[in-house]
């Protein structure tokens, strides 16, 4: 049967098992999706095996994910773009393809949370400028939205992306992070606050529109304050959680030949 892994150091914090579990039991499929820990090291000479030890492909967490695409033989463009990769295909010639789903998984989440969503209505604000935060605002600006604001506390970072996407992007200080919310129709937590035991995102909402979508990247806990915050403010929310869902698809699709359904089911096993 075709094996699947999730490559990380550490590992074991990974959804991603019980998530292609979920749908290889569902679909009854007869494969297997397993945690591989791999220190950073060893993940050239681990991928150069995988193949032959029946894996067809792999997802990559942290830290490979910026890493393997030095090791692959084909990247996409959205994953060179993106500077990161998330999912493997071991490809039957012997080529390995990385490609990058964060940002579609990103884009999937809300158009099936938020069906009326319509990205060019406005601008986007983006907070944050990490990795996770460049797959967000490469999807984004795919998406059509008209202007993408973005502020971190590192501002460089922004700065960077600015450069890499080009004249749509507007980079604010991260002091003044609060204005860059007025007028915006998409607004996104891409850093890490919010997360169970970090402290709560600071950026002030008073200039949030109750017209706007927020959503936050963060899905432990799955409402964040930052989402508690816009819903009392009148704005549709979307979780963090579904990201994750629905980057895992394509990859699960690749490999196993089905393309799987994002669920409540799915939600429940996950969590
Ligand atoms: P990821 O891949 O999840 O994006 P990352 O690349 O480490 O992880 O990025 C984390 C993001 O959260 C960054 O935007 C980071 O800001 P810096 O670039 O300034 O580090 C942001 N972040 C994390 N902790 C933060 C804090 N206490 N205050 C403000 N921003 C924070």
């Amino acid at each position: 049967p075709p094996l699947a892994a999730v490559l990380g150091w550490p590992v074991a914090h990974s959804r991603s098992p019980r998530l292609h579990g979920h749908w290889l039991r569902r679909y009854g499929i007869e494969g297997h999706y397993v945690p591989l820990p791999v220190m950073p090291e060893h993940l050239a000479e681990v991928l150069r095996v995988m193949p032959r030890m029946g894996f067809v492909g792999a997802n990559v967490t942290i830290p490979h994910k910026e890493s393997v695409l030095a090791l692959a033989d084909v990247v996409t463009d959205r994953a060179a773009l993106i500077g990161a990769a998330n999912t493997l295909i071991f490809r039957s010639d012997g080529k390995i393809h990385a490609d990058n789903t964060d940002g579609y998984g990103f884009i999937a989440n809300i158009r099936q949370n938020a069906p009326d969503w319509i990205p060019d209505l406005g601008p986007a604000a983006v907070i944050g400028a990490g990795g996770a935060a460049r797959a967000v605002v490469a999807s984004l600006l795919e998406s059509g939205v008209p202007e993408l604001r973005i502020a971190n506390r590192t501002r460089v970072r922004a700065e960077q992306i600015k450069a890499e996407f080009g004249a749509k992007v507007v980079v604010y200080d991260w002091a003044q992070a609060g204005n860059m919310l007025e007028g915006a129709m998409t607004v996104v937590n891409a850093t890490s606050m919010g997360m169970v035991g970090k402290e709560a995102l600071r950026v002030p909402l008073d200039a949030l529109s109750p017209d706007a979508l927020a959503t936050d990247l963060v899905y432990t806990p799955l409402i964040t304050p930052f989402l508690a915050e816009a819903q009392a403010r009148g704005c549709e929310i979307v979780d963090g959680l579904g990201m994750l869902l629905h980057q895992a698809a394509p990859g699960f699709e690749r490999w196993f030949g089905q393309r799987p359904e994002v669920d409540e089911d799915l939600r429940r096993a996950v969590l």
